[in-house]
């Protein structure tokens, strides 16, 4: 696979974080997720992080103008020669509408969207036990993927913190909004033929290999036409 641009798709909690880790590591894929820079916003506590604040503790999502604004500061790693991987964008319909008229305009084309499937109450428990390092945002679990230390990043030493949305309530809001918003998007990208489903049970390297196995087996599948 020479350029790889990659759309993660998946409910809250179904590891699109974890994936878009492990193939920037193998790939060296520039990882653009919507939500660290929203978090990253909030943490500044500039004018636009202070508006999204609330926002993103309840669960409830951020409006398409805002999000688009800071995609589009991220314009330079969508035209990367080896591709991306955006991870949590786009959850609307205007947003992927947004992107494909930037990606035209860029002459770029999309090769897949992988949409990790995991049963409901999967996704829970892996919301509800998720731990983030604060300095180089890795992405743990307490019971699934424990740190060696307790509370303390493997990778950086850093500490690790339990987000504020990771609470039952902005959960139930988080589904709810994933249902209502996002989830339309999986027929849309299935119309394109871009959509590829990837069961997200068992271990993260399980699930990279059997996305890295289908994202293989669909480009050969291009190539001999
Ligand atoms: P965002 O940060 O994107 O959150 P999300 O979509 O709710 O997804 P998560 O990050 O919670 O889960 P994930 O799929 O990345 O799973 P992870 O790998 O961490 O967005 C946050 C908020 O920002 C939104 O609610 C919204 O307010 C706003 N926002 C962002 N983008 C927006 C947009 N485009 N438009 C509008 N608003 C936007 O894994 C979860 C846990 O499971 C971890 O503990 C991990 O260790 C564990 N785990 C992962 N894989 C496995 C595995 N295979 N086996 C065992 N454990 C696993
Ligand atoms: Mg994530």
């Amino acid at each position: 696979m020479s350029r790889l641009c990659l759309i993660l798709f998946g409910a809250p909690g179904s590891g699109k974080g974890t994936q878009a880790k492990l193939l920037k590591q193998s790939l060296g894929l520039p990882h653009i997720s919507t939500g660290d820079m929203l978090r990253e916003r909030v943490a500044s506590r500039d004018a636009l992080g202070l508006e999204v604040e609330g926002l993103l503790q309840a669960g409830s999502l951020v409006p398409d103008e805002i999000v688009w604004q800071m995609v589009c500061e991220r314009v330079r790693c969508l035209r990367c020669p080896g591709g991306f991987v955006l991870d949590g964008f786009p959850r609307t319909l205007a947003q992927a509408d947004s992107l494909r008229k930037l990606m035209e305009q860029e002459k770029l084309k999309l090769d897949a969207v992988v949409n990790f499937v995991l049963p409901a109450e999967e996704i829970v428990a892996r919301l509800s036990g998720r731990r983030t390092c604060g300095r180089c945002k890795a992405i743990f679990h307490l019971i699934l993927q424990p740190s060696r230390l307790q509370n303390i990043c493997d990778h950086c030493g850093g500490g690790l913190y339990q987000r504020e949305d990771d609470h039952p309530e902005s959960i139930a809001v988080r589904l709810d909004a994933y249902e209502k918003s996002t989830a339309p998007l999986i027929q849309f990208y299935r119309n394109l033929g871009l959509l590829v489903a990837i069961v997200a049970t068992g271990s993260p390297r399980e699930v990279f290999e059997r996305t890295v196995t289908e994202l293989e087996a669909r480009s050969a599948a291009f190539m001999t036409g």
